[in-house]
């Protein structure tokens, strides 16, 4: 079996150790912030005694310019989640239908409540991915369809012509909120061409995050881009200086840094392939995942049982399956042996 530093290829060792390796159930990134970052965001602090910008233009701007569209087809929030909530409060009223898969990332049936919309929920197929037919349906009936993909929390993707048979089946009065939360770590030959995508169906919104790959998930930064029409019903709903200063600072200087951050992705998803691998080598069955994290369908014997006395905080599900965030080398080491402790 191949080490975990030769599956990497990158130099392992001049990464920092995460602090809290056992803490694998919110799909954060491991590493502490980059020292650049760091330092962009200590001297931001030495003007919080002023107000941010009165809506997030600037961070707007450097966002459009990077993933390359017009600044009016972007919206920024308080992580995906803030977008998302955006959305809901633009296009949805009370008793209106939202469409999403079964399970998903825990948000959406949380965002439905506090938006009062009646959820339909449609399980996913046996693989883990979605019943893309099914969502479409029912998607027929709602003011939203959500699509996450990668899917949370079995990391699937579905393939694009799947995704476009499926965009051109929803009903172009329903907006699909298409949830690409993990996409830095997807092989770009499995990556969607968001831009194309969003000039032919306007009722898309893609949703991102600084969250993970950028390992920002304490600053609560995110984005959605779309139509501008579509955009401009979101924009109306950004809350005044609701953006704090340090925002901008921490995406300016990650921007600054990508090629330190594609290393530290390199390593996050060499960790995944290398996990996946020697737990399917221990004959337990990995889904096919394309993010940060791994899904083990449930089990014989009840995951916590395996988990819970190694101090592994990962994310149960009530059908018994689990999702591991993929942390560093010792969270890594801790969840195969936790594992190796059971077979
Ligand atoms: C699929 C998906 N979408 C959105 C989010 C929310 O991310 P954020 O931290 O940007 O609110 C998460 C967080 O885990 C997620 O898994």
């Amino acid at each position: 079996m191949q080490p975990l530093s030769q599956v990497a290829g990158d130099s392992l060792a001049t990464l920092p150790d995460a602090v809290d390796p056992l803490a694998l159930s919110l799909n954060e990134n491991p590493f502490t912030p980059l020292p650049t970052v760091r330092s962009a965001l200590i001297a931001a602090t030495g003007s919080v005694n002023r107000y941010p910008e009165f809506l997030p233009e600037s961070l707007r701007r450097l966002i459009a310019g990077h993933i390359g569209v017009a600044e009016d087809q972007v919206v920024v929030g308080p992580g995906a989640t803030g977008v998302a909530m955006q959305l809901l409060h633009a296009v949805t009223a009370p008793g209106d239908r939202i469409a999403m898969a079964a399970p998903t990332f825990d948000g959406y049936p949380i965002f439905a409540r506090m938006a009062r919309l009646q959820p339909i929920m449609v399980p996913l197929d046996e693989h883990g991915c979605h019943d893309l037919d099914a969502l479409a349906e029912a998607a027929a009936d709602a003011k939203v369809v959500v699509l996450c993909r990668p899917h949370n929390p079995t990391g699937t993707v579905e393939s694009a012509p799947a995704v476009e048979r499926f965009l051109a089946a929803v009903p172009s009065d329903t907006i699909v909120l298409l949830d690409e939360a993990y996409i830095e770590f997807v092989a770009p030959a499995f990556r969607l061409d968001g831009l194309s995508l969003i000039q032919r169906y306007p009722n898309v919104l893609v949703l991102r995050t600084f969250s993970k790959a950028y390992g920002l998930a304490g600053l609560r930064i995110g984005y959605g881009f779309g139509s501008a029409e579509l955009t401009a019903l979101l924009w109306r709903m950004q809350l005044p200086f609701g953006m704090d200063c340090t925002g901008l600072v921490a995406v300016a200087a990650s921007y600054d840094a990508e090629r330190e951050l594609r290393r530290r992705i390199r390593v996050i998803t060499a960790q995944r392939r290398y996990l996946r691998m020697r737990l399917r080598a221990m004959g337990v069955y990995v889904t096919e995942g394309h993010a940060n994290f791994v899904y083990l369908p449930p089990a014989r014997k009840p995951w916590r049982e395996v988990f819970d006395p190694a101090g592994l905080r990962v994310r149960h599900y009530t059908d018994g399956g689990v999702r591991i965030t993929v942390g560093d080398r010792i969270s890594t080491r801790a969840v195969l042996a936790a594992v190796a402790e059971w077979r």
